[in-house]
């Protein structure tokens, strides 16, 4: 288990949300002294995924006010404790999802970490001393190193920050169904948002032949030019639906808000695969007929372990893959958190939380 100590004695400035209107103000509030397993983060920069919205606004029904959001963190250490391996002061590192897990169940012990009963999220859990834990939206960070990795060097900061949640979460079942190495497959990407466009980035990267199913026709030029998909069905596009019919091997489901599965089944080829890592508030309908008469698949899966974190951002840092993202400065959260709500980002937001991109790259 994790060891760190009870005191609360670190002041620090962030952003929160104080209840279910989800706007955000500036909080101060404590972090704990930097334990001997802890590491110390000035943060730069943290992206705003769609699940701060969820959260900020109570959609999911869990959250615990104030909330700080924040899980995709980059930043500077500036402070290590006595047991930490691997890190020192200066270093470059992301906090993505995880603030605790057990350390010792069947996943903490295969790298499955965030699969542990016992796994804590960086925001809106609750850390071994009983405190509440606050995430990203703020200027300073006291993390355990077992959930800090390290950022490429030749990666920049704020570009980066989005693969420490999006990045990850779209890597992750990708590798698990062994799409890393074998390129060649039919990749569908449902929903071109934050996760969904760094999800058409890897799987070009990984040599797939990739769809975007889309809500978005003014999507389909950047999905295509920019991002490098090589096809675009337009979701409410029937024709295009029934044209695309059992013709994708794996999907990736990334939307945040309520659908329907029965014509993304349609898509996938006999024995295919979709996989959804979106997390709309309203249950899924699951059609049978999709299922049986095409043999087919549904599964999902929550962000990654930590090594395969740090894989991932391996290989971001050697073929030069970043997230395309709209920099903003902390007075600027609400109206992000708005646009963002209309589906009008390009594809993600980070905030500049430090106020310096002009001098760290
Ligand atoms: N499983 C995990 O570990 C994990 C990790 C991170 C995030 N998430 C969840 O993943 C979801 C996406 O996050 P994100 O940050 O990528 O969000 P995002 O940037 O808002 O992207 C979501 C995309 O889904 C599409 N969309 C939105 N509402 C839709 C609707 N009602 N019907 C059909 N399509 C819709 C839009 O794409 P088009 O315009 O192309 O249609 C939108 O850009 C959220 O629910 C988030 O909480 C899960
Ligand atoms: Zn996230
Ligand atoms: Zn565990």
């Amino acid at each position: 288990m994790a060891q760190t100590t009870p005191n609360h004695t670190l002041t620090v400035s962030g952003w929160a949300a104080l209840d279910s209107s989800g706007k955000i103000v500036p909080y101060t509030f404590k972090r704990r002294e930097n334990g001997v397993n802890d590491v110390t983060i000035k943060i730069l920069y943290c992206g705003i995924c769609h699940t701060d919205l969820h959260h900020a606004r109570n959609e999911w029904g869990i959250t615990m006010y104030p909330l700080v959001p924040g899980h995709e963190i980059i930043g500077v250490i500036t402070k290590v404790g006595g047991d930490v391996k691997g890190f020192k002061e200066g270093d470059r590192v992301g906090v993505g999802c995880l603030a605790a897990t057990c350390l010792d169940c069947e996943h903490c012990k295969s790298d499955e970490e965030n699969y542990c009963e016992q796994l804590q999220f960086v925001y809106n859990g609750v850390f071994w001393d009983g405190s509440i834990t606050y995430g990203g939206y703020s200027k300073m960070l006291v993390a355990d190193y077992r959930y800090v990795v390290h950022i490429p060097e030749n990666l920049p900061m704020d570009a980066a920050a989005p693969l420490l949640c999006a990045g990850i979460t779209v890597f992750s079942p990708l590798k698990d169904h062994g799409l890393v190495t074998s390129p060649g497959k039919k990749i569908g990407v449902v929903g071109l948002g934050g996760l969904g466009h760094v999800a058409v980035k890897f799987a070009k990267a990984f040599g797939h032949h990739v769809t975007v199913i889309s809500t978005s026709p003014s999507k389909e030029a950047e999905a295509k030019h920019r991002l490098g998909a090589h096809d675009f069905i337009l979701s409410s596009n029937a024709n295009q639906m029934q044209v695309a019919k059992r013709s994708l091997d794996f999907i990736l489901d990334t939307v945040s808000g309520e659908h329907s599965l029965l014509p993304i089944l349609e898509l996938l080829k006999v024995k295919g695969t979709l996989f959804i890592v979106g997390a709309p508030d309203k249950p899924f309908e699951l059609p049978a007929f999709p299922l049986i008469f095409g043999k087919r698949s549904v599964k999902g899966g929550i962000i990654g372990g930590i090594k395969e974190t740090q894989e991932m951002l391996d290989f971001c840092g050697k073929y030069n893959i970043t997230c395309d993202i709209e920099l903003i400065t902390p007075d600027k959260i609400n109206e992000a958190m708005e646009r963002l709500v209309k589906n009008d980002v390009r594809y993600r937001f980070v905030i500049d939380i430090a106020g310096n991109s002009d001098l760290i790259s």
